[in-house]
């Protein structure tokens, strides 16, 4: 479903991510793990088109999309949440899911006719509030998202990165600064996203997350890939030991 082919990304002297590739199959959770300031966040940046890549390729359903504009990935399929929550904290729930339709709505000549746009919104926001009900934060529809607790928030997010309906979703460290309860809550909703057939490209710090979910895991050390396998192979692989979980235990790196 993503090929990513010897991509490099340079900002000035800084090399971010160093001919990396990267196979993602349809349907599959992908983790991607690595220490901080390793690239993962550039990676996404990349695939969904924010940045544009120095060098090499990335195909997305066989179709080449290096040099397509965000808006273009998205219409294809892929969405994207944020490492740092990026929500309208004044308006609604449901207002801030509903912002993430944009791409469905018809803006053909039947939207000129009252009936079929007001159909049309009618039925999009029943959608909507069908992926709160899926994420379980239903009963909040209403609220402001600035008076949500922040794991709901999380939600809001995945809930309006769903509703453009995905077929690649990219959750860029879903539970950084939760706690362990929120953590498992949010692990859930992830493997239910997956369920629903999506398929999922997840940056994560929480290893117990990363590696009791994923079919597959990618290891990223200064924008190199160093390793990559099923969970199993990942945690007894003595590259990864040194260069990341040493690392994480030694000087216990807190999510960024
Ligand atoms: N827009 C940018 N301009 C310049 N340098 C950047 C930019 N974005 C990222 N970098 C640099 O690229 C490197 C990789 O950063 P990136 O944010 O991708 O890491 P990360 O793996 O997501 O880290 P973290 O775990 O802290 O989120 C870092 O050295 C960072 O400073
Ligand atoms: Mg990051």
């Amino acid at each position: 479903m993503l090929t990513i082919k010897r991509v490099t990304k340079s900002f000035g002297g800084v090399v971010a991510i160093l001919n990396l590739d990267l196979e993602v199959s349809q349907g599959m959770i992908f983790g991607i793990i690595g220490p901080n300031g390793a690239g993962k966040t550039t990676l996404f940046n990349l695939v969904t088109g924010v940045l544009p890549a120095s060098s090499g390729s990335i195909i997305f359903k066989g179709q080449e999309i290096t040099k397509l504009k965000p808006y273009q990935i998205n219409r294809m399929g892929v969405t994207r949440t944020f490492q740092n929550i990026r929500l309208f904290p004044a308006m609604t729930v449901l207002e801030n899911v509903m912002m993430g339709q944009s791409r469905l709505i018809n803006s053909g000549i039947t939207s000129l006719i009252p009936y079929y746009a007001r159909s049309k919104a009618k039925e999009l926001k029943q959608e909507a509030e069908g992926l709160l009900e899926f994420l379980g934060i239903a009963e909040k529809k209403n609220w402001l998202v600035k008076e949500l607790p922040y794991a709901d928030q999380r939600r809001v997010e995945m809930a309006r990165a769903l509703s453009s309906h995905p077929d690649l979703l990219l959750l860029d460290e879903p539970t950084a600064g939760m706690n362990e309860e929120e953590t498992a809550e949010i692990t859930a909703d992830i493997a239910k996203m997956r369920s629903a057939g999506r398929t999922i490209l997840l940056i994560e710090h929480d290893m117990s997350v990363v590696m009791s979910i994923s079919d597959r895991i990618a290891v990223i050390n200064f924008g190199q890939k160093i390793a990559e396998g099923k969970p199993e192979e990942i945690q007894n692989d003595p590259l990864v030991l040194e260069a990341y979980l040493g690392r994480e235990e030694e000087e216990n790196v807190q999510p960024s």
